[in-house]
């Protein structure tokens, strides 16, 4: 779900929507707005695209110069016109925004329906309305009643609500991001800055507690305890063509072919080949006293790249284990101070990772969090951060991010292994570090080169793709399964390539095709498993280097530069991203929005 307000001098109908439009990517099913003009509150929404919400408008003439918008990602209830944000009060006194899950939404609304509301759609939010309605006759003051309606709910939210005229918008947050903007007599408020980041990038990260009034010149934010508080502002260094598609098709395609630069600057003065040296200014070397073994945290992409991250740690002789980050609570056992938790999240704000870090905080470990966006939750909540530093994805699906994730990851672990007693950095940390400075160089080469284009318009047919790989080259296989069946609709599963046989081979036959990630150096024996299956008949997809084992084997191959075997894994990864990539294009998918996913979840 996404949320964008706005008050100010300019129309903001037009900034609404294109602020919805830019939160497209966080991924939807309905869309709507309410502004205040000259008769009241004006509400558009309906279930589909942003565009039809837009048509709507055009037709209806609104406009006004203070407003609210959302994107919905459906959780309670059908993506339908009623359910669609902004929800009203039944005198349409009031509308308001949310993201997030209203816990106790069931016990409210059997006590608003008792006070004679009526609810007009399924939804957990439309609690928030009819409350903020309910105090607004109790209290003298909006903001009072607003609070009020707020202290009522359970669970997590950003709320954006704009009162019959009044020309305010009043927000609140408590577990789900939201983030000021403000520009010369303009004042945004969003879920994400992407959706204001054409107009300003001086923001301030509002914190959990906070409400916020919005008056077309001034806002105001109140702290917890209801003071008025002065937040320091940030300016974020993301531009606006970085939330632009440029001359590409798809978000996706350019931020694939973007992650020599972007890699460039996840890299950037933190390797030092010659010294055999990593630096990661932002974390103070104290964190990492008295760690015994480390925990690593996530889900989806950022759980692949976590899988890395583990193995690299391991190899350098620390205790390290991954979780899926819902599976936390339950699996990680005692933890104590000696144990350090990496939450590692692109959005910072995945609630399942959230709980499992405040899981770890709880249980007195240290956590440093391994993420994409400064002053996210995950970045506040941590003791430390390190950041990816790969800039705004705009993609659902994950692709620049993973690889500034694991290259994040290694420098991370070879930092730990540094300062652990019993562990110590690879032996060969020196040609890994110049190797890491070349990959930009090799990524470009690869995107170029790539024939993943022409292998996808061969691969349409088939009942299901499988993707094997062993040792380093495991995370990628699981990462290049989960890419493509993220945005072709197609059935795609990766397996360890020693567990084929052990379950998974009753699966292949002539129409599975399998990828064998023949990288890194654990590559001659993917190349065994993958020749189990081709005896059965499915065609091999290879992937490593050009005179790599398993050449002579594979019925088509994608090369990789022949580079140290630890980036030969991240730069498969790029060939998969692209087979992928070309794959749902052909199969015409909506890529940078697949059906029913969201970028980032903030329910658990
Ligand atoms: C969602 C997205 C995935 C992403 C996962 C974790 O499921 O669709 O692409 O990998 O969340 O997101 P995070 O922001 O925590 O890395």
């Amino acid at each position: 779900c996404g949320i964008i307000a706005h008050a100010g001098a300019d129309d903001a109908v037009g900034t609404l929507i294109d602020g919805l439009e830019r939160l497209e990517y966080r991924g939807y099913d309905s869309a709507g707005i309410a502004v205040q003009n000259g008769s009241g509150i004006a509400v558009h929404k309906r279930a589909g695209d942003v565009s039809e919400v837009r048509d709507e408008i055009q037709t209806a003439a609104s406009s006004g110069d203070v407003g609210i918008g959302h994107t919905r990602w459906s959780t309670h209830g059908p993506p339908t016109d009623e359910n669609a944000h902004p929800h009203t009060s039944d005198t349409d006194n009031v509308a308001v925004v949310h993201n997030g899950i209203i816990e106790n939404h069931a016990e409210l609304r059997e006590f608003l329906s008792d006070e004679g509301y009526e609810f007009t759609s399924d939804t957990d939010t439309e609690v928030i309305p009819h409350l903020f309605e309910h105090f607004r006759k109790q209290e003298s003051e909006t903001i009072a009643a607003f609070r009020r309606a707020v202290e009522e709910l359970e669970g997590s939210y950003a709320i954006a609500a704009l009162v019959r005229d009044e020309g305010r918008v009043y927000a609140a947050r408590a577990g789900s991001p939201l983030v000021l903007g403000l520009d010369d007599g303009q004042y945004y408020l969003a879920s994400d800055i992407p959706a204001f980041i054409e107009h300003t990038r001086d923001v301030v990260y509002l914190e959990d507690g906070d409400v916020v009034i919005l008056e077309p010149d001034e806002a105001h934010i109140f702290d917890e305890n209801g003071l008025s508080v002065d937040r320091s502002g940030e300016r974020v260094d993301w531009n606006p063509e970085d939330v632009g598609k440029g001359a590409f098709d798809h978000y996706m395609l350019k931020e694939i072919h973007n992650q020599s630069t972007s890699l460039s600057k996840t890299i950037r003065g933190r390797v030092d080949p010659d010294e055999g040296k990593v630096a990661l200014d932002e974390l103070d070397p104290e964190i990492l006293d008295g760690v015994e073994n480390v925990h690593l945290v996530a889900c989806g992409t950022s759980y692949h790249a976590a899988l890395f991250g583990a193995r690299m740690l391991t190899d350098a002789g620390v205790r390290a284990r991954v979780f899926r980050a819902s599976e936390y609570a339950k699996m990680a056992g005692p933890t104590s101070d000696g144990t350090l938790v990496i939450p590692v999240t692109q959005s910072g704000e995945t609630a399942d990772t959230l709980s499992a870090l405040r899981t770890a905080t709880e249980r007195d470990a240290s956590t440093v969090t391994v993420t994409n966006v400064v002053g996210s939750t995950a970045a506040r909540e941590a003791d430390e951060s390190v950041f990816i530093r790969a800039g705004p994805e705009i993609g659902v699906a994950a692709t620049k991010t993973f690889t500034s994730q694991v290259v994040t990851l290694i420098l991370l672990s070879q930092k730990i292994a540094a300062e652990l007693p019993d562990a110590s950095p690879r032996e060969d940390l020196s040609e890994l570090l110049a190797a890491l400075e070349q990959i930009p160089n090799h990524i470009d080469h690869v995107v170029e080169t790539s024939r993943a284009e022409e292998l996808a318009s061969r691969l349409l047919e088939y009942d299901a793709y499988f993707f094997i790989g062993r040792g380093m080259s495991r995370p990628v296989a699981l990462e290049g399964a989960l890419k493509f069946k993220e945005i072709t609709y197609e059935h795609a599963e990766g397996f360890a390539s020693g567990q084929l046989k052990h379950g998974p081979l009753a699966l292949v036959t002539s129409q599975t095709p399998v990828f064998g990630l023949f990288t890194g150096e654990d590559a001659e024996k993917t190349v065994t498993n993958a020749k189990e299956a081709q005896t059965r008949g499915a065609e091999i997809i290879g992937v490593g280097p050009a005179d790599g084992p398993g050449v002579a084997e594979s019925d088509a191959y994608l090369e990789v530069p022949d580079t140290h075997p630890v980036c030969q894994n991240l730069l498969a990864n790029i060939q998969l991203q692209l087979v992928s990539y070309h794959t749902a294009k052909q199969l015409d998918r909506a890529i940078d929005k697949p059906r029913n996913l969201a970028k980032s979840v903030t329910v658990q």
